[in-house]
Formats: C-alpha cells, structure tokens, sequence
C-alpha cells in the first residue's frame, strides 16, 4: 500500500482564508482582531517562528503587537510587560514564546496570560475546562491534528488512537481531544514497554517525542493513519558539506508502504499549527465582544 500525503499546507490555507474572511466581519463591528507575541532573548528558531507568525497573521487582516525583552529580562519585569498585554483592549490573544531562559518560570508566565487571551491554551484554566469539556481556548498543535484527522476520516468514534509523547503543549491535550471524539486513547512514551507492539495497535497513531525518524513501517498497523507532529533537523550530506534537512519523528518512506495516510515534515502539522493559531485569536475576538464565534471555521 502507499499511503495518501495528508497536505497540511492546503488544509491550513483554507482554514486561513476562511480566519481572513471573520476578520472581515469583526472590522465592520468595529473591531479588528489582535494579536500579541512575546519574545525572550535571541533563539533563532523562536525568531523564524515569529516572523512567520506575524506575516501570516497580517496576511489574514490580524494586527499584532510584538515585545521583545532580552535573555537578562528579570521576572518582574516580564510580567509586568504580561500584565500590560493583558490590560491592552487592542489585543484578544497573547503568545509567550517558549521556550523561556532558565531563570523564568514559563508556568507563572502562561498562567499570567488572562485565560480569555490564552491562544495558546497553555494556561491551567484552559488546560482544566478542556479537561473537563468545557469551552476552552484549545493548544493550536494539537487542535490542528484532530482537523486533519477529521479531514481525513470523518468521525474518529470507536477507532484506537496512540499518541506518542506526554507533554503538556502537544501529547496530553491531544489525547484528551481524541477521547472527547470518542476513541479509545493509548498514551506512550519513552518508558513504555514494547512500544512497537504498542503502536501497531492503533488505527491513529500522532507522534510527537522530537526523535528523527524513529517510528519505522513494522510500528505501523496496515491503514493507519499517521500525524507526524516532530519536526527535527538532520545532517544532509548528499546535499552538500554542512547541509540540513527536516525529518519527522516517523520514517517517511517505510511508514508510506504501511500506512493509509501520512502527514508529511514539512507541510503536515506545521502550518496547521499556525493557522490555528490565527483560529483562535479570531475566536478571542468573537468572545471579547460579546459574540459568539462562528461554527464554520473547522469544518
Ligand atoms: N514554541 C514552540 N512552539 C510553541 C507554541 O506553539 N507556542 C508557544 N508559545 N511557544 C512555542
């Protein structure tokens, strides 16, 4: 079998398009969405991140309002820049990018965020009404996997679903969102015993443990559906000297014989991610106006 290519990129575009097209609306209530994004020290990848963000979001009619602080910045002051964020009526979703320096504590800044703006859905309130099925601010990788399941089988109830990996922003709210879509939810990791075995169970398998390539075909059962969420970056030396490349956590090429359909790295989960992002300051939006979000924006 050769898997179906999950494509992440025109998934995404439609979703933003579709962003683009509420911001419209929101204009002519009088308000245009905004969004906020924090960044500490100098991480290059967090720089590229950002930058992408903010085109992205521009593109969709979003205004966005960038803070920089140095690696030096010290708590007190970080929060202090939060709580003006917070205070802005400009702004309906704030972004603390992560990862902070070690002297930070990125739990008290995300929890700092007010929930309302918590576009990310890092903060513990959004975190326990998604928990408890409440309407929560949903964790935008996360949110963007279940799309492209949904995209791809219809209704997920009954199927088995492994998710590879525990953390907070990707492993445990994505599994919480496969058991509020009914199906029956494995969560794996680097302790778990026979972890092949364990995920050549699953009809869903989402992988996101930051390992290259880790997940090969004989992991995978024959129709699987397969969401590559890692995004790691490899020596390439047949594209020459010091060159790179973009692998995900599954072996692309053996996977693709055995699965039904795969995500691809890059062009899977990642643009979803952002365009998620953009979702739920939109939503952000909606709420702080006393509105309620539209119903069309995942479909
Ligand atoms: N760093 C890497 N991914 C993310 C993300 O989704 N949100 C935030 N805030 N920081 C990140």
């Amino acid at each position: 079998m050769s898997a179906e290519r999950i494509d992440g990129t025109v998934v995404a575009e439609r979703l933003r398009a579709r962003v683009a097209e509420h911001v419209d609306a929101l204009e002519r209530t009088g308000q245009r969405p905004g969004l906020a994004v924090l960044l500490v020290g100098k991480d290059p990848a967090s720089e590229i991140y950002v930058r992408n963000k903010r085109r992205l979001a521009n593109e969709a009619g979003i205004s966005t309002f960038e803070y920089f602080h140095s690696a030096s910045v010290s708590e007190e002051q970080l929060l202090e820049t939060l709580g003006l964020i917070n205070d802005d009526p400009e702004v309906h979703g704030i972004l603390c990018q992560l990862p902070l320096p070690d002297h930070l504590s990125e739990a008290l800044a995300i929890n700092t965020i007010r929930p309302e703006k918590d576009v990310d859905g890092f903060n513990i309130a959004n975190v326990g009404r998604l928990a408890t099925g409440q309407e929560a601010m949903i964790p935008c990788t996360p949110l963007g996997c279940l799309i492209l399941l949904r995209e791809r089988l219809g209704s997920l109830a009954g199927l088995r679903a492994v998710v590879l990996g525990r953390s907070n922003i990707v492993g445990k709210p994505m599994a919480t969102l496969l058991l509020q879509n009914h199906c029956t939810v494995t969560i794996a990791h680097s302790r778990t015993r026979d972890l092949k075995s364990v995920c050549r169970q699953a009809d869903i398998l989402v992988t996101a443990v930051g390992r290259p390539e880790m997940v090969r075909g004989d992991w995978i059962k024959e129709g699987a559906t397969v969401i590559d969420v890692g995004i790691n970056r490899i020596p390439a030396p047949e594209r020459g000297q010091g060159k790179t490349r973009l692998v995900g956590d599954v072996h692309f090429a053996s996977a693709s014989e055995r699965a039904g359909a795969i995500t691809p790295v890059p062009g899977g989960v990642g643009p979803m991610t952002i365009a998620c992002l953009l979702a739920n300051t939109v939503i952000a939006c909606f709420r702080a106006r006393g509105l309620e979000p539209p119903d069309d924006l995942w479909l």
